[in-house]
């Protein structure tokens, strides 16, 4: 395995199973204590040197059921190499007329409807700890990401938009929402809705990495009276559309990221979870 160790994760979602205009470098498999990662992880060079890791939360194939995927695997796995933060994307539903679908999303909370369900803590088995969790994704690294995924979007030259502090709600799946959860989770305050960003966060926050989410939103859920609930052909007949943008969002961010670390500016940012776990075992 290369020397050298990664700067950060990316973990891609539905219709994001590998990255462009990157140098590979290696393809590696770690297995952890929490077994083998969803897919075998892609280290690449960026134009700078800098070295990154791309990992498919789904599998390559997409083969894995969002409440199947190894996330404690996921996250050590990234860890392991030496990630310092996490960027995260997602394909989201819209709870929201105004977030429509094609446009990007940087939320900032989470309701949690995974809760009990997914095992969601590397501290089981006789050790506890309690992570503060109040604030999801790592705000530094959020709003910086919010800039640049802006100015992707900008050069990009469609209009699509980017929205930022946004509350996301995770649910179970596989199958989506009906009408009735879907309405409730707009009256909760939701505006976004995933499968996927838990227990992914928490489980950054317990090993003290970075972790923020870029989301695409890909269809209406099923909120709007007189039109049709979403199916799993809508979200990826919107990805297909979007492909190029995610693409080309996630290649600026990743320059802008190494560019931002030569220049000495990024530390704190990247580093913005670490030591948050201290006091946290009891
Ligand atoms: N992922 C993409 N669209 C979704 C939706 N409407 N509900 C849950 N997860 C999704």
């Amino acid at each position: 395995m290369s020397e050298s160790k990664v700067l950060v994760g990316v973990i891609g979602g539905s219709g994001l199973y590998h990255l462009d205009n990157l140098t590979f470098v290696e393809t590696v498999n770690p297995e952890t204590p929490w077994g083998f990662p969803s897919s075998p992880i892609t280290i690449s060079r960026l134009s700078s040197g800098t070295l990154i890791a791309f990992l498919a939360r789904h599998g390559k194939g997409h083969t894995i059921t969002p409440s199947a995927v190894p996330s404690r695997a996921n996250i050590a796995a990234l860890k392991s190499l030496g990630a310092r933060a996490i960027l995260a994307f997602s394909a989201v539903g819209s709870l929201r007329e105004e977030i429509a679908p094609g446009d990007f999303c940087l939320p900032s909370q989470i309701i949690d409807r995974t809760k009990g369900i997914r095992v969601s803590s590397f501290f089981t088995g006789g050790i506890v700890a309690h992570a503060s969790f109040a604030d999801p994704f790592s705000k530094q690294l959020s709003a910086w990401l919010a800039d640049k995924v802006a100015e992707a979007l900008k050069i990009e030259g469609r209009d699509i938009k980017l929205h930022t502090d946004k509350t996301i709600v995770c649910m179970e799946g596989p199958q989506f929402s009906t009408r009735a959860e879907s309405i409730m989770y707009r009256q909760w305050g939701g505006d976004l809705i995933n499968m996927s960003v838990l227990p992914e966060a928490k489980l950054a926050r317990e090993a003290e990495l970075g972790y923020a989410l870029i989301a695409t939103a890909t269809d209406y859920d099923s909120w709007r009276p007189s039109e049709a609930g979403v199916t799993a052909a809508d979200v990826f007949k919107t990805l297909r559309a979007n492909a190029s943008s995610s693409r080309l969002v996630a290649a600026h961010v990743l320059e802008e990221l190494a560019k931002g670390v030569a220049d000495g500016k990024l530390d704190s940012i990247l580093d913005e979870e670490k030591g948050a776990m201290t006091f946290s075992l009891m």
